[in-house]
């Protein structure tokens, strides 16, 4: 039995969606990614199933396209929004303030008036001079601010550390928040992109609870809503659970520690929502081995790091690559167009491709819907961004 994963496209979709976007994609020149949105219609109606007690606050930064912005809009999501150009984006088909929250805590003074002048009262935070100026610029919106998590070794694109603070500054935070004229409204955390390990909002639940208990104990302050961010898993070549198990145990976690009277939960998926939902199509330009006698193959195709695929970096996503090609798998490493040397996808992670894949043929990265249009170049090297289309 061969050492490497061998990708069978039938875990990843049914067998006619992979014909329609193998059919459509057939005569455009690569690379590109190929969006199939019935999916993702699926997948929200997938998280509005597994958590009929949670808003869902679509996380704009996974794939901001006007095509879902407004397939999620019409199916009544809200929006998690990260800066002045993504609200732009969300108001341009048609969503209003009211289902719109600030959630990145690094603002700009003039981005927060803006926001407020546009009708948005809900703020993400997680330091004092961001409130301070968040009382300034947006007086009397809702305030969540955003604790740090632990299980960064159990996500494949961890989070924590830039974003949060050490519970004991949350709850002073909100009490500086209710003496500034905000309202406190609630507590958010990311628990990690692509977490495997459903425990991390275990404890952060439970970090959570001990605000809100401390709040009402000793400030008389009733928070009203609980922001558990994204981490939701897509399907990539590492296995995880279905969505429903993590709902299963999460709603477990909440309902152990409040009970079954819940506060407003929010969820911002991005990843589980729109990755499955993408196939990114690459041709190969060159295979080349490094000496005579060396064992390994390097297959350069036209897509990198600097196209699409930053989420490679440390090999950290895995996506299962699939070829028409049935040759005995063997190793390879699998590098981008670009003359950086840091093109390269994987490299020690052992990636197996067909022996005989040859120059000229496609390659076919499944689980690519999001985070890789937005996180394209421009123009590195020459390369155009990475081209998107929706069926
Ligand atoms: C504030 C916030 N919410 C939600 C998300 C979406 O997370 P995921 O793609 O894991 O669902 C992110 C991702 O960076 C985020 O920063």
């Amino acid at each position: 039995m061969s050492q490497f994963q061998s990708i069978d496209v039938a875990d990843y979709y049914d067998a006619q969606t992979f014909k329609r976007i193998e059919e459509f994609a057939k005569d455009k020149a690569t690379p590109f990614v190929v969006i199939d949105t019935s999916i993702i219609a699926k997948q929200y109606d997938d998280m509005v199933n597994s958590f009929p007690y949670a808003d869902v606050y679509y996380a704009v930064k996974a794939n901001p396209a006007a095509e879902i912005l407004t397939l999620l809009k019409d199916k009544g999501s809200n929006f998690d929004i990260a800066s002045i150009y993504e609200l732009d984006m969300v108001m341009n088909v048609g969503v209003t303030a009211d289902r719109v929250s600030y959630g990145n805590t690094i603002k700009k003074r003039q981005d927060v008036r803006a926001f407020y002048e546009r009708g948005v009262r809900m703020y993400a935070s997680d330091s004092e001079a961001d409130l301070r100026m968040i009382a300034e610029e947006a007086p009397g919106s809702r305030i969540y601010v955003r604790i740090l998590t632990e299980g960064t070794d159990t996500a494949d694109w961890p989070l924590s550390r830039k974003f949060g603070c050490q519970n004991e500054m949350a709850y002073e935070l909100l009490v500086l928040a209710n003496e500034l004229g905000l309202e406190p409204y609630g507590i958010s955390f990311h628990v990690g992109s692509q977490q495997r390990d459903i425990g991390a909002w275990d404890s952060a639940i439970g970090k959570v609870k001990s605000i809100f208990d401390r709040l009402r104990d000793e400030h008389n302050i009733v928070l009203k809503m609980i922001n558990m961010g994204g981490g939701f898993p897509a399907n990539y070549i590492d296995k995880t659970n279905q969505l429903g198990v993590y709902a299963e145990q999460i709603t477990h976690f909440l309902k152990e520690d409040f009970g079954d009277d819940l506060p407003q939960i929010i969820l911002e998926p991005g990843r589980s929502l729109i990755s499955n939902a993408g196939v990114l199509v690459s041709e190969v330009v060159l295979i080349s081995k490094k000496s005579y006698t060396a064992l390994e193959r390097w297959v350069f195709t036209d897509v990198g790091k600097f196209s699409g695929l930053i989420e490679t970096m440390d090999e950290a996503i895995k996506f299962p690559i699939f070829t028409h090609k049935q040759g005995e798998l063997e190793k390879c490493v699998i590098a981008g167009p670009t003359c950086d040397s840091a093109d390269i996808m994987y490299e020690h992670y052992s990636y197996g491709l067909p022996n005989d894949l040859a120059i000229g043929d496609r390659m076919y990265w499944l689980t690519a819907g999001a985070y890789t249009t937005t996180y394209s170049a421009v123009c590195f090297n020459g390369f155009p961004p990475l081209k998107d289309y929706y069926l």
